[in-house]
């Protein structure tokens, strides 16, 4: 049995980040009844942004927090223990002005937190999430498979940098080019239900 904790983050209800991590849910449910799913739909059930009374706690290690200061950020160690608890994590990312939603950086401030997913070791930055798999679904309007197009990309690199900091072993299914025309559209459809299904497999 494996937990499964899947983020979705599309405003949209039938876009394709969701409707992409409903077809992995599918084929994982398919393959076998036992995983079990946590689903936290940030577009719907916003978490708060952080604010000036937890911006000072956030940056402080846990074990010099008080009891005081634990309760304030109750909301960024609950989530950090849907992270810890999982097996798998799943991120339905849709791409909002070249970037990620406000909905989903402002669960990435909840949870980017020094001692409790990341530290600082001799070489910079290390995860504290043992290099857990995930699977993230990003969803683009346009393509970014140009060196010019790419460079305006902010969804990818930094998803790629922010869970790779935290210790998230993320794959990447890149559904883009949907108002490119069909012909680009269904192409990559088709690549990223590809990596899905290899994805899928890997909980079988
Ligand atoms: C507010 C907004 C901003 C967007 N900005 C971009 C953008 O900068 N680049 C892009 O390629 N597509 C952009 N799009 C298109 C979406 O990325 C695209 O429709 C994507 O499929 C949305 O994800 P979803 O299908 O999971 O809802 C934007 C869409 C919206 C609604």
């Amino acid at each position: 049995m494996a937990n499964i904790l899947v983020i979705e983050s599309s405003a949209k209800l039938n876009g394709y980040s969701r409707q992409l991590v409903a077809e992995f849910i599918d084929q994982v449910k398919a393959q076998n009844s036992d995983h079990e799913f946590v689903i936290r739909d940030l577009a719907h059930d916003p978490v708060p942004v952080i604010t000036d009374d937890i911006v000072d706690i956030i940056r402080t290690p846990p074990d010099k927090l008080t009891e005081e200061q634990r309760h304030k950020t109750a909301v960024s160690e609950q989530l950090i223990g849907e992270l810890k608890a999982a097996d798998f994590v799943v991120v339905g990312s849709s791409m909002y002005n070249w970037n990620v939603s406000a909905s989903l950086k402002a669960w990435i401030d909840q949870v980017m937190r020094i001692g409790m997913t990341f530290t600082y070791g001799g070489d910079g930055v290390v995860g504290l999430l043992g290099d857990k798999p995930a699977l993230v679904v990003l969803a683009r309007g346009g393509s970014y498979d140009s060196p010019q197009r790419a460079a305006r990309d902010m969804q990818k690199p930094y998803l790629e940098n922010i869970l790779n900091v935290m210790g998230l072993d993320a794959t990447f299914a890149v559904m883009e080019g949907h108002l490119m025309g069909e012909e680009i559209r269904d192409a990559n459809l088709a690549k990223a239900r590809d990596v899905i299904s290899s994805a899928a497999k890997t909980l079988a």
